[in-house]
């Protein structure tokens, strides 16, 4: 089955086109990272797979339904770039995850214990009652994920999960995200930038700067041509990044 399939998909926005020409077919269970330069337009293209953003054209089907319906059925999970509720309010851990629950027809004892159930899945069991402020970045994301996954989706779209979290643990963090496709079958889609890391844990890469260009395995996304393609001169930064561990295998000229 086919959890994502987009069109001729054409985005216009402040007098020009942010995306053009879009078309991708994403298997269901798949675990797809979208990657390119800032402001190639990869939050524009999950904002408009999530219907936040109108298309001047294209068709986009989420496991063959319209965005509306597939909304309405409540099978899209959503962690976006900047949480709102990041700026400082006086809500616990439990009280975040409570949120992914607020469609739920349940008595608010069926809520906490469900949303305990998913914070101990995330592995933050005894965080419950600390303000969520005060966690770390990368328990802040898992939290993040808790609330997600509480709604019970069928896919899920993160806009770069691993910032803020260093590069060792988001080792451990896209482990977690495997888990997750592996034992909830879960489709993937998530925004990133450490092309090197996210190589080897992704089945699909999508290199996008306002057009696709490149769609498939990580392996040959690594090649010097796709990236050049990809990022023009800024492909250099990349690979002299000490933290990209793929991309030091290369030599520019
Ligand atoms: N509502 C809007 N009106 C006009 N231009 C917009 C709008 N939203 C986004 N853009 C422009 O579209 C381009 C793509 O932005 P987008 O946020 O999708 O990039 P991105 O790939 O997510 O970048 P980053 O890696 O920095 O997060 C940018 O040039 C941005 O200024
Ligand atoms: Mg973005």
């Amino acid at each position: 089955m086919k959890a994502i399939e987009i069109f001729d998909l054409y985005v216009y926005l402040g007098g020009r086109y942010i995306l053009e020409d879009i078309n991708i077919q994403i298997e269901e269970g798949e675990i797809v990272a979208i990657v390119g330069p800032n402001g190639g337009g990869k939050t524009t293209l999950i904002r408009t797979i999530l219907g936040l953003i109108k298309p001047e054209k294209g068709i986009i089907k989420i496991f063959d339904k319209t965005i509306k319906e597939a909304i309405k059925e409540g099978i899209i999970g959503y962690l976006p770039q900047r949480a709102d509720y990041e700026i400082d309010f006086p809500f616990s851990a439990l009280d975040v995850v409570m949120l992914g629950l607020i469609n739920k027809k349940m008595s608010e004892k069926e809520k906490r214990k469900e949303a305990l159930k998913y914070i101990e899945y995330v592995g933050m069991s005894g965080f419950e009652y600390k303000p969520f402020s005060k966690l770390s970045g990368g328990q802040k994301q898992r939290i993040s994920i808790a609330r997600v996954l509480a709604s019970e989706p069928k896919i899920m779209f993160l806009d770069e999960p691993s910032t803020g979290i260093d590069v060792v643990a988001q080792e451990g963090f896209y482990d977690f995200l495997k888990r997750l496709r592996d034992e909830k079958g879960i489709t993937i889609v998530m925004v990133s930038h450490d092309i090197g890391v996210v190589g080897n844990f992704v089945d699909k890469v999508a290199g996008l700067n306002k057009k696709l260009h490149y769609f498939g395995p990580p392996q040959q996304f690594l090649q010097k041509d796709v990236l050049f393609n990809l990022y023009g001169s800024e492909v250099k930064l990349l690979i002299h990044s000490p933290e990209c561990i793929t991309c030091q295998n290369f030599s520019l000229k």
